[in-house]
């Protein structure tokens, strides 16, 4: 059985969950090569063997296979055409390709087909998005959704692992009454809740929440979708919550009805038992592989309208899983090789 060499570029709070993440699964690797652009030598520990992290340069790609890349837009747009160049299929976390019409964005309980037609590179969608579409794509399939109105409680992890530190350290200081540091976002996070992620754009929105909007077209393969999105980072270290209200065109069945499609929808856990005070929390589902929901209910001021309360694990179902998830894919359905000599156009 073929064997496949593995780089992971970039070695953050996404990265280190890639390696643990390909560790579990049951890919065939017969190497794992961290790619860092400081702190080289670092022994990483994969299946027993030692890997020492390498500094990126000029021919690091030459004999890999899958690239999985989570160091940031401005490392991929420069690094990712160099991989591809010198033989790597890349799956890359960041935002630098997402709506490059030559490149597939795949979530593997949703789009797993798009992942065929790559030309060397399939990027992986931004986290609060990925987790709503798995919950989503079975009722769009059935039901029909016209209509998205989204308001997400992001956790800090999704800034990257600066942000973690600066949460804990906000945290201590409080208690200890010392001055809070903040240095990561605009505001004090810890004890607060700030409608603002990613970049303000000319419209009002944040990059994020146009983010949602616009990957969700394109992974549901329905530009019809209308998506509108409230942004949100809270003081919460893993787990990305989600109040999502949709409209149907066709109309919805019962509740119950509802909940048994989610118990059945791959990669999702129904977590909906008001009575006992049941519903996803992001305590519960950090370090898990699913995306939970529940909080379902009809929204009676529209006339087929549901609620649901959605959550998941953003380092790893919003990252690093769903990225292992795709190279699971390629290699199961032995798509590894891209699809055709076709060159990505990069100026898109
Ligand atoms: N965190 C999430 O939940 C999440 C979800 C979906 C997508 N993403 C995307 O995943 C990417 C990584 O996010 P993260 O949360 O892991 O951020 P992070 O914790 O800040 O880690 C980024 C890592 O990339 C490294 N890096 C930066 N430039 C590099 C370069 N040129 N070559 C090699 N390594 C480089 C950094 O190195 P230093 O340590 O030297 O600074 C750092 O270790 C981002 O594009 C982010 O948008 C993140």
């Amino acid at each position: 059985m073929k064997e496949y060499k593995i780089a992971v570029v970039g070695l953050g709070a996404v990265g280190r969950e890639m390696l643990a993440t390909l560790e579990r699964s049951t890919l065939p690797i017969s190497e794992v090569v961290p790619l860092v652009r400081r702190n080289e030598g670092e022994v990483i520990e994969f299946r027993g063997q030692m890997f020492a992290s390498k500094l990126i340069e000029k021919g690091s790609f030459k004999d890999i296979d899958i690239a999985l890349f989570s160091a940031g837009e401005e490392a991929s747009l420069i690094l990712a055409p160099m991989a591809i160049e010198e033989g790597a299929v890349v799956i890359d976390n960041s935002n630098a390709f997402r709506m490059n019409a030559d490149v597939p964005l795949v979530v593997p309980e949703v789009n797993p087909a798009d992942a065929q037609r790559h030309n060397g590179l399939i990027a992986n969608p931004n986290c609060s998005t990925i987790q709503m579409v798995v919950a989503l794509k079975p009722i769009h399939d059935r039901f029909k959704i016209k209509r998205i109105v989204v308001s997400t409680y992001q956790a800090v992890s999704g800034t990257g692992y600066q942000a973690i530190d600066e949460l804990k350290q906000q945290m201590g200081a409080f208690i200890n009454e010392k001055e809070i540091p903040c240095n990561v976002y605009p505001h004090q996070i810890s004890l607060n809740v700030l409608p603002h992620i990613d970049k303000f754009m000319d419209n009002g929105y944040t990059k994020e929440e146009m983010k949602m909007f616009n990957e969700t077209k394109k992974i549901m393969g329905d530009a019809s979708i209308q998506v509108t999105a409230t942004t949100v980072r809270v003081p919460v270290i893993r787990c990305h919550s989600e109040a999502v209200n949709i409209e149907t065109e066709k109309p919805m069945p019962d509740v119950a009805e509802i909940k048994e499609i989610m118990a059945q929808a791959p990669g999702v856990v129904l977590a909906d038992d008001v009575e006992n005070n049941i519903y996803p929390l992001a305590l519960d589902c950090a370090g898990k592989y699913e995306v939970f929901v529940g909080r379902i209910r009809k929204d009676y001021t529209i006339e087929n309208g549901l609620n649901m309360w959605v959550v998941s694990d953003n380092l790893l179902k919003g990252a690093a899983l769903n990225a292992v998830q795709i190279a699971e894919l390629l290699v199961e359905k032995d798509w590894v090789k891209p699809s055709s000599d076709k060159k990505i156009s990069f100026a898109q």
